[in-house]
């Protein structure tokens, strides 16, 4: 855990629930459980289209924060389909997952990767920008790939601004198999990440981003990874969309 920044655990919905009536019941249920709990940064990231009935039933509680699965790096203007940056503020949203592995398979490139994550910056929010390989190889060649998308992804990102930056390792081969990386590949992961970002910035500036690990991250296995594998938090797929699971996987961040 880095001193001074709370751990981070991100709920990303993706295109689920089913209806609108369904997503203002979790965000309600979330908002009711975690008010109770305090240390750790809960982010809810419901499909764009929720987000009002999820905002609306958070309301003024901020048991926890309100996160965006993308965004469009332009302000407005001629881009069928995509939502902007002060749309997503205007419900109160202030993170943005950007770099999803699902979105990558349907063409997000490493430079709209960084095109978008230095338009979240200037917007003032923070970016959790999601990098991973496809499959591990003996010869470390996922280590170069790895490289590759944070040195991309961070391209022009002032280090006076590297406070608004996460980055989410996950794995491909671990998104929705049950198959988690173990601890100790995360937390292997995590220092070349943070090595890589030293690189750039320097050690003192490269310890503000929080690096965080996604994965069929559960309530069982959470307290181990957090653990052992020394993250900053998670970023949660399946299992935040069930409470009770999800709160369980932000208390196992509570303590080390
Ligand atoms: P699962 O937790 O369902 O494996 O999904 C991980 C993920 O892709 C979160 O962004």
């Amino acid at each position: 855990m880095k001193t001074g920044i709370p751990p981070l655990i991100v709920g990303n919905w993706k295109m689920n629930p089913q209806s609108v009536s369904l997503s203002a019941k979790l965000g309600a249920e979330f908002k009711k459980r975690l008010s109770a709990i305090s240390g750790v940064d809960v982010v809810v990231a419901p499909p764009s289209i929720y987000l009002e009935s999820v905002h609306r039933a958070r309301n003024s509680s901020k048991s926890y924060a309100l996160g965006a699965q993308n965004a469009h790096f332009a302000q407005l203007g001629a881009h069928t389909g995509e939502v902007s940056l002060p749309m997503l503020k205007d419900f109160d949203v202030s993170y943005i997952i950007i770099g999803h592995s699902e979105r990558r398979a349907l063409g997000e490139t490493d430079v709209l990767v960084n095109e978008k994550l230095l338009a979240v910056i200037k917007a003032g929010c923070t970016g959790i920008v999601c990098v991973g390989e496809l499959k591990r190889d003996h010869g470390g060649h996922y280590l170069s790939h790895i490289e590759a998308q944070v040195r991309k992804a961070l391209v022009k990102v002032s280090r006076t601004k590297l406070s608004q930056v996460v980055v989410a390792y996950e794995p491909l081969w671990a998104i929705g198999t049950g198959k988690n990386a173990t601890p100790a590949d995360i937390y292997e992961m995590k220092l070349f990440i943070e090595k890589v970002i030293s690189d750039i910035y320097g050690r003192n500036y490269a310890q503000k981003v929080r690096v965080i690990y996604g994965g069929s991250v559960s309530g069982k296995n959470a307290q181990e990874l957090f653990v052992d594998g020394m993250v900053d938090g998670f970023l949660v797929g399946g299992a935040s969309l069930h409470p009770e699971e999800f709160i369980q996987i932000v208390k196992s961040v509570r303590e080390r």
